[in-house]
């Protein structure tokens, strides 16, 4: 197999690590503003993500942190605030300039955040294809823009080194651009477009779906944007393509024996006349209540063909709750 992609990937963040690039990446997703956190402008000029990793719901019970591509180190500063433990976060980067341009974004974190100490974050050269980290020894396992440049095998390689450092029922949370429209082959084997995440987006169901064959039995897909338009008139495509980003969380849960939960944000709605409604399978509708569901869950669901439950569709927002 080529991996020469591999190679000038690494080459075009040696660069952006030198000479920050402002909307290498980037999206409409707002940046955390939080109490007391003041993000260095260097760090922000680094921004090479395409959406958010970072949510206090799954940073409860001081979790250990890993988080693979550091960019400028943004994120990693965003989960320290919240962890505020030495090595509590783990940064891992194939890059040497990257970690040490992140190094250097934070010591100005340091004098601008006084919670701040650059001990909070671990900082280790390593690979996301062979992880410099143990099995089972992480909580909460993040990648932002990194995984969508990975053709099929190493993202495959990627996603079953994330499982194999999670705790069970740990969670990997992921930002990805993903793409419904199918992307030219020219442009997928152009290395510098798929580096800069432009090329590598998957279908949004083929994303997920390469994440369950790993054994993530959750999924949530907590968000979804749009990201950016390859036209014909500056790329090699005949049609417009629209590409999105995705936030998406996946859970080490077992795999439940009929197939993995999949929450997209479809809702379930009781409207008939009996007190409640159970399917005997774990899932009791309130009359005028939603409750979320998972999409398989729905689908079981929708097959009563009952005129008394009514079942949203996919909002791409899903925050918690639910129904496995
Ligand atoms: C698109 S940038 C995203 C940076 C950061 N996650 C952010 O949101 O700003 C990709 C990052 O992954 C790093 N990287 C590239 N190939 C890698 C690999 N094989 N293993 C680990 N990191 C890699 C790059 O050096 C860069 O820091």
């Amino acid at each position: 197999m080529n991996n020469g992609y591999l190679e000038t990937t690494k080459n075009i963040y040696k660069d952006a690590a030198e000479n920050p690039q402002v909307g290498l990446c980037c999206t409409t997703t707002p940046i955390w503003q939080l109490p007391d956190l003041q993000i260095p402008t260097r760090m922000l000029e680094m921004n090479y993500g395409c959406g958010s990793t970072v949510n206090p719901r799954d940073l409860v019970n001081n979790p250990k942190i890993l988080y693979v591509g550091v960019g400028g180190g943004m994120e990693l500063l965003q989960f320290a605030y919240f962890n505020r433990q030495n090595a509590g976060v783990i940064g891992v980067d194939v890059v040497d300039e990257m970690l040490e341009a992140s190094r250097k974004n934070f010591l100005a974190a340091e004098s601008l955040n006084p919670w701040f100490n650059s001990r909070f974050i671990d900082m280790r050269t390593g690979d996301a294809l062979h992880l410099p980290v143990d099995d089972n020894s992480i909580d909460v396992a993040a990648q932002n823009c990194l995984f969508n440049i990975f053709k099929e095998d190493d993202l495959k390689q990627a996603l079953k080194e994330m499982y194999r450092v999670l705790k069970p029922h740990g969670r990997l949370v992921l930002s990805d651009p993903t793409c419904e429209t199918k992307m030219p082959e020219s442009l997928k084997q152009d290395e510098r477009l798929r580096a800069l995440c432009l090329s590598g987006a998957l279908p949004l169901n083929d994303y997920v779906k390469m994440i369950t064959d790993i054994g993530f039995g959750t999924i949530e897909i907590r968000a979804k944007r749009p990201y950016r338009i390859l036209d014909p008139k500056h790329y090699d495509t005949k049609e417009l393509i629209f590409i999105e980003s995705v936030e998406v969380c996946a859970i080490k849960d077992p795999m439940p024996s009929d197939g993995p939960c999949v929450f997209t944000g479809k809702t379930a709605i009781y409207y008939g006349d009996n007190e409640y409604f159970d399917d005997n399978n774990g899932h009791v509708l309130m009359p005028n209540q939603p409750l979320s569901v998972c999409d398989k869950t729905a689908g079981n669901l929708s097959a009563l063909n009952r005129d008394d439950i009514f079942i949203s569709e996919s909002t791409y927002f899903y925050d918690g709750g639910g129904c496995c």
